[in-house]
């Protein structure tokens, strides 16, 4: 472990070179609020401070760092261009209170924006303001509700969604006021149409579809669940933050979706947003475009403007001004630099790696659904391992960290027993897919000859195998001297 701050101290050195206080602090400051006593900082050196902080930045894991298979999560690599092109002070300074005059540009990125997603994903209209997918979720949800009730049908409050969906799902569809339906999926690992045509009423108000599923793998059924599920005048909700893997290749608004997210830090390589100072703007189709919260960004005669003219129908603002400008603006320089083709040619690449690490393991490790192509990640098991040798996943993925990679997703999702969910993303070489996939092997056979070297792991990371269930019991993140 590294030493804290506080214990590579010592008395008097120092790290900084300030000029002599000049100011008389007792005629501006009143007495009752100046300090009594010397804060306690630690004294270091400015190379002290350096040497620490470099330290523990070390000690994390990131994408510069190494490969991150973390299926779900998409840790794609942020091209540095788009950051730096983010930080500039012509955007970054802007107010959101600016006339319209002075911000013509930032403007401009924004219709922009709106108008690319709009065409990649075959919708009418986008709106920028939600700031995660969950977020988004809320926001499309809340789209539906709008159109039951402008349409007269409050009755409707079912939402449907398979037992694949992810855990954000279920919990968007409560808070936005309706009631979970669970259907299950088939033996193929898609929705179970029967099951579905068994929950299907008039209560319906929708149906919710991560596509490609949590699985890795494309439903394919969207025309015949689009048609039962508008049958009883529901909408078709689509979960696009997956949208990596089929970018440029399939539009969702045009194969029955009515509605739909995107995760912009899993598809367009804008920073992870840790739930909120992310990006998940919604599409939707035409006549649900009122409903979308208000101003959408437009233009008229060359010059852009905030549109507030559907205030009256919209469901409301859903995030203070426009959205996270910074993070859309980063996803925009995305779109832009790669164009349509090298959208397309992202996806496929996802698609490959994935593809190729599946195969590559399907001797080693039970994958449940190997029959089929999977998507840009894959779901494998750990059920042989415990079976044979009494290893469980978690132990397998502390075994993954001690080959210096983050592990994959494991325990999700939750319809696959042992699971692990490796998405290896486009970015990755040949060459890096390979040293992945040869650790894995390895560890496949370290359970066979060496099972007590798995339920110790990890041996080489700064922290060693720490007791989650204690962790969770005694939460202690106060460091005391
Ligand atoms: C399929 C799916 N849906 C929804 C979400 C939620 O997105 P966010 O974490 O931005 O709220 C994720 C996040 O990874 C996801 O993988």
């Amino acid at each position: 472990m590294a030493k804290t701050i506080f214990e590579i101290q010592s008395e008097g050195r120092k790290g900084y070179t300030l000029p002599k206080n000049d100011v008389k602090i007792n005629n501006c400051i009143p007495k009752k609020f100046q300090r009594a006593q010397d804060i306690k900082l630690p004294q270091v050196s400015e190379l002290d401070v350096m040497r620490h902080f470099i330290e523990l930045s070390q000690m994390n894991h990131c994408i510069e760092k190494g490969f991150y298979p973390l299926g779900s999560c998409t840790m794609k690599y942020n091209p540095k261009l788009n950051e730096t092109l983010a930080r500039n002070s012509a955007f970054n300074d802007l107010h959101p209170f600016q006339s319209e005059n002075t911000t013509q540009g930032a403007l401009e990125i924004m219709y922009e924006l709106q108008n690319d997603l709009a065409e990649i994903s075959g919708f009418a209209d986008v709106t920028l303001q939600p700031v995660a997918g969950a977020h988004g979720e809320f926001t499309g949800l809340k789209v539906i509700k709008a159109y039951h009730e402008a349409n007269g049908n409050s009755h409707k409050n079912k939402i449907i969604l398979p037992d694949s969906a992810h855990g954000t799902n279920p919990a968007s569809v409560i808070l936005a006021g309706f009631k979970v339906v669970e259907i299950k999926s088939n033996n193929k690992g898609l929705v179970d149409i029967e099951d579905l045509k068994v929950h299907v009423d008039e209560n319906t108000a929708g149906f919710m579809l991560t596509n490609p599923n949590t699985l890795g793998l494309f439903e394919t059924q969207i025309d015949e669940i689009a048609e039962i599920i508008h049958s009883v005048d529901g909408l078709m909700y689509m979960d696009g933050a997956n949208f990596n893997a089929i970018m440029g290749i399939v539009k969702p608004g045009e194969i029955g979706f009515d509605i739909m997210h995107f995760n912009l830090h899993k598809t367009f390589a804008t920073p992870h947003g840790g739930g909120g100072p992310g990006s998940g703007p919604i599409g939707v189709r035409e006549d649900l475009v009122k409903f979308l919260p208000a101003p959408m960004i437009n233009k008229k005669d060359d010059k852009y403007f905030l549109d507030y003219s559907h205030e009256d129908t919209s469901l409301g603002k859903v995030h203070p001004f426009f959205g996270n400008f910074a993070v859309n603006f980063r996803a925009y320089i995305y779109i832009k630099m790669l164009g349509a083709e090298g959208l397309e040619r992202v996806s496929e690449n996802a698609v490959i790696n994935a593809n190729y690490i599946q195969k590559k393991l399907e001797k080693y490790y039970d994958i449940p659904f190997k029959d089929q192509y999977c998507m840009h990640e894959f779901v494998a098991s750990g059920v042989w391992q415990k079976e044979k040798y009494d290893i469980k996943t978690l132990d397998i993925a502390k075994r993954i960290l001690d080959k210096g990679y983050h592990a994959p997703t494991i325990y999700f999702p939750l319809i696959v027993h042992e699971a692990m969910m490796i998405e290896p993303t486009e970015t990755e070489s040949k060459e890096t897919l390979d040293e992945f996939i040869n650790a894995m092997i390895e560890i496949a056979k370290e359970c066979e000859e060496n099972p007590e070297l798995l339920k110790n792991a990890p041996l080489n990371t700064p922290v060693k195998r720490v007791d989650d269930t204690l962790a969770v019991r005694q939460l202690n993140v106060k460091f005391e001297l």
